[in-house]
Formats: structure tokens, C-alpha cells, sequence
């Protein structure tokens, strides 16, 4: 099977061409399948061939971690959304799995009908998925565009639909904006399953709840939550409700103005409405999307999103594909009470080597730190002790190009900037990163080949794609303005593949 590179240049760019275009997918792609390719992450879920967006049906089951994706095999754009399917005994390890779930064939050319995203549980012993019936009313005239059905599979990777699908033919009144991609779970107040259900109405995002006693039989329990306005998004997107500690955390998804925020609320949920405290931005960077968590046997939740977002212009479509999910990672509230995240402790088994360290040192002019494309790298800021107000952190860097992660004391502004990036959407994007009480800022940053994940020790965070356009932008290299930086110490770890075989 071969595909044409359908979207290239439309952003206007001309790409160079990066090699491994257009291959024809194996079974089981693995590392040497990837290595070629220079914007191809080496350790982040990718298609070998085609599109992705939003994680699904993220699970831990039977031992493994489960992870589907929206997905179109046909180009490396959006088009009728397949399930495609991937599993892990560690969550940072993946094995390709055969697609979980295909669409019927279009009824007619351009019909864009598919399966959106949606969830899974374990149903006693049996993986039980729950996604969106989309169906494209362009070309089926009449349809109800979105319904939910379900399918199970007694071994993880071949899937049956159930009878009586539709499960839930039609949204309930007050739906405006859409209805879909239904987030099912067991509620632990009551013991009965439940589905939250992404949608809008009037201008304000919304999310609808439903309960069964069986998984099949759904009845309306009412609105879940819903925006207080339209500044928090006219439809809701992929929501996620589940305890964490003491409280309730609801995920949701807005993508309004070119702008695709993770977006989640805290607060309390009493079997059927769900109460914020707070809502806020889950992730400050531009490509965190449409997130899913689920719990891990251990008690962690852990999330993973969709490492893109709408808008993006993803370059690597020159290569045949594009999308990539994040690291997998763990949520926790902060003192603070808000929702903070960190990578699971598994990303160390992705090492290739020893860290290389370094002690205490102050920075006074620019200092490499060393070349990676594909590296962990963790420092501690001595923030009280400098007197620099703003340092710096280039990465994928070189003389021609870079991305630089800036923290500005004063104000405690965490600031990842791409304009200079390469390819791809050049924005600065911020959040605020507070340091200790002792005035350390730890930083944990993740690098992939086209990725940036920085985590904060609070639990802040900023993801970004940076596309480089030269092999040579590697450098990882500390800058200073107007005073020094101190380091406590850094860290530059080797990663590996995802890829088994
Ligand atoms: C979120 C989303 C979902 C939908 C899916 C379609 O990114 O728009 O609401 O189910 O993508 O691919």
C-alpha cells in the first residue's frame, strides 16, 4: 500500500524531504523502522503511516497498558477515524496491535464517517469499549451524526460490537454543539457504571451523564457539568471525571480560535453533578489535547494526550505521517489544589546509558550542556541565589535554529518560545512555575525528536512539537542575561526506543 503525500506543502512551506516516506506499514513497526526518520519521535506512540489525534480506551488491562487513537490510515491528515491499537507492559514500551476498530466503507466518495473517540473498562474479565458513531451527514442525509456504541474483546485485540447498538441513539435535548466521546466508568458511590458525554449548548460546553446496571442498558442521570460562560468553550470535548485524593477532576477539552486547550476543572461530584472549586489549564503549551487517564493496579492515575492540536501544522506529513501521543503521565493535585503533572517513573527504563551530572556551577555566558535529540534531561535552578532575572534553556539548538525554554524570576513565568524552532507553528507559550521554599526550580524535560515536554517540580508543565530543520540542532546549551544563573545540579540521561521489535 502505498500513500501519497496529499497534504505536503499545503501551509505554503516547502519541506525538504526527510527520507522513509510513504513505506508500506509492517505488522509490528519497530526501532529500525523509525530510526531514519530525524523528526520521527523515538519514544512517544506515533502511526507508522497515516493520522492520529486523541488517546482512547486507555487501560490497564491484564497486566498490560492499553492505548488506542483516533486514526486514519489513509493519509497523514484527518479522514474516517479508525481505532488503532498498541500495548505496553510499562507504558513507555509499545507493540503495535492490529486496528481495533474500522469504519464501514464510505457510502459515497468523501464520506467522512468513522469512529470518534471513547473509552474502555474491564467488564469482568472482558475489555469493553464505548465510542462515538460518527456519521458524516453530507453524505448520509437525515443521519443522527453522533451515537454511541459499544464492542468488547475477550482478548485484547480483536473487537465485537454489542447487540444492541446503538447503545444511546440520539443526545438528549439541550446538545447544540455535538455529543461524543463517551468517557464510561465504575462509580465508586454507588457502585453503577456511568458515561460522561462531551457537548454543548448555547454557547457553553457541556457534559452529560448517563448510568447502567449492565454496560448496555444506559439511562439519562442529567448534566453532569457545564460552563459558567462562553470563556470556558462552546463544546466540551473528551471529557474525564475521576477521584484523585479527596477531590473530583474533571478533563475537558475546548478548541475555539485556532486555540486546542486541555482544560480541567476540581472539585466535588455527588453521583451525579459534579461541583467546581477551579478550572484551569491543564498544560501551557500548545500541543496537549483531548487527554485520557485511567488508573493504574498501583493507585497512580495516569494520563496521556494527544501531542498536537488542531491547528498544528504538522511537517512531518512529508514523511507519510503525523500525530504523536505524550509520555504517559502521572496526576496529582498540588498544595496549591490545583491539578499538577509528572512522568511515570517507568520513562527511566527508556535509558540507554548512565545520566551524565553535573555539580554546582554558575553560569555567566552561555553553557553547553551537551548535543541530544532524544534525552532526559533534569536540573536544579538555584533561583534564590542568581541574579539574572531571565535564563534560558536552548534545545534542538545550532547556530541557524532553536527552541529556547526561558524562566523570568520576577514574575515566575515559564516561557517556551518555537518562533525560532524550524519547522512548525512558531508561538511562545507560558505558564507559571513556582520554585521551592527553598528556592530551587527543579525542571524535567523530556526531548524527542519533534517533541519538548518540560515539567515543573509544582507540577506545571509546557508541551510542545518543534520540528528542527537541520540535523544539526541538537545543542542543549543554559544562556544568562543581566547577571548569573545557579545550578544545583543537572542530569542528561540517554533514551532509547519505544519499539520492541
Ligand atoms: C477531539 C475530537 C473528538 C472527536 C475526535 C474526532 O480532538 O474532536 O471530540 O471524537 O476528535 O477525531
Amino acid at each position: 500500500v502505498r500513500t501519497e503525500n496529499t497534504a505536503q506543502g499545503e501551509d505554503g512551506l516547502t519541506y525538504r524531504p526527510l527520507g522513509q516516506a510513504n513505506q508500506p506499514r509492517p505488522d509490528q513497526p519497530g526501532a529500525a523502522d523509525y530510526a531514519a526518520d530525524p523528526l520521527r519521535p523515538q519514544y512517544h506512540y506515533t502511526p507508522y503511516q497515516g493520522w492520529i489525534n486523541d488517546p482512547n480506551g486507555v487501560i490497564k488491562w491484564k497486566g498490560r497498558h492499553h492505548l488506542f487513537a483516533q486514526y486514519y490510515p489513509g493519509a497523514p491528515k484527518w479522514g474516517p477515524m479508525h481505532w488503532t491499537h498498541a500495548d505496553s507492559p510499562d507504558a513507555v514500551h509499545w507493540q503495535q496491535r492490529p486496528v481495533a476498530l474500522t469504519p464501514p466503507p464510505p457510502s459515497t466518495p468523501g464520506d467522512q464517517s468513522g469512529i470518534f473517540s471513547g473509552s474502555a473498562v474491564d467488564d469482568d474479565g472482558t475489555l469493553t469499549v464505548a465510542y462515538t458513531r460518527f456519521t458524516d451527514t453530507a453524505a448520509n442525509p437525515g443521519a443522527t451524526p453522533e451515537t454511541v456504541e459499544m464492542a468488547t474483546s475477550t482478548n485484547g485485540s480483536d473487537f465485537t460490537p454489542v447487540s444492541g447498538n446503538p447503545v444511546i441513539p440520539q443526545p438528549p435535548p439541550g446538545s447544540d454543539a455535538g455529543f461524543r466521546d463517551p468517557k464510561v466508568f465504575k462509580d465508586p458511590l454507588d457502585d453503577k457504571w456511568k458515561m460522561a458525554v462531551g457537548s454543548g449548548h448555547e454557547g457553553r460546553g457541556k457534559v452529560h451523564l448517563y448510568a447502567s446496571d449492565d454496560l448496555r442498558d444506559w439511562s439519562y442521570t442529567g448534566v453532569l457539568a457545564e460552563g459558567e460562560s462562553a470563556e470556558t468553550g462552546a463544546m466540551w470535548e473528551c471529557p474525564d471525571l475521576f477521584r484523585l485524593g479527596d477531590k473530583w477532576v474533571l478533563l475537558y477539552s475546548t478548541n475555539e480560535g485556532g486555540q486546542s486547550l486541555q482544560r480541567y476543572a476540581v472539585g466535588d461530584y455527588d453521583g451525579t453533578t459534579f461541583d467546581a472549586d477551579r478550572h484551569g489549564v491543564l498544560d501551557g503549551g500548545g500541543d496537549t489535547y483531548a487527554a485520557q487517564s485511567y488508573q493504574d493496579d498501583d493507585g497512580r492515575r495516569l494520563m496521556v494526550a494527544w501531542m498536537s492540536d488542531w491547528s498544528a501544522k504538522e511537517p512531518t506529513r512529508v514523511n507519510g505521517w503525523a500525530g504523536a501521543q505524550s509520555i504517559h503521565r502521572e496526576l496529582f493535585l498540588t498544595d496549591e489544589g490545583k491539578l499538577g503533572q509528572r512522568p511515570v517513573a517507568e520513562v527511566a527504563e527508556l535509558a540507554t546509558g548512565d545520566p551524565v551530572t553535573t555539580g554546582p556551577r554558575t553560569v555567566t555566558e552561555p553553557w553547553k550542556l551537551g548535543s541530544a535529540r532524544t534525552a532526559r534531561l533534569r536540573t536544579e535552578l538555584d533561583i534564590g541565589a542568581s541574579t539574572a532575572d531571565t535564563f534560558a534553556l536552548r534545545l534542538h539548538s545550532s547556530s541557524a535554529e532553536g527552541t529556547e525554554l526561558r524562566y523570568e524570576k520576577s514574575t515566575g513565568t515559564l516561557t517556551l518560545d518555537t518562533t525560532d524552532a524550524g519547522y512548525g507553528t512558531a508561538r511562545t507559550w507560558s505558564t507559571t512555575a513556582r520554585p521551592d521554599k527553598h528556592g530551587i526550580l527543579r525542571l524535567d524535560i523530556l526531548l524527542d525528536r519533534s517533541s519538548v515536554e518540560v515539567f515543573a517540580g509544582d507540577g506545571a508543565a509546557l508541551t510542545a512539537r518543534v520540528h528542527p530543520r537541520y540535523e544539526e540542532s541538537q545543542d542543549i546549551v543554559f544562556t544568562t542575561t543581566g547577571g548569573d544563573l545557579r545550578l544545583r545540579s543537572t542530569s542528561r540521561t540517554p533514551l532509547g526506543s519505544s519499539w520492541t521489535s
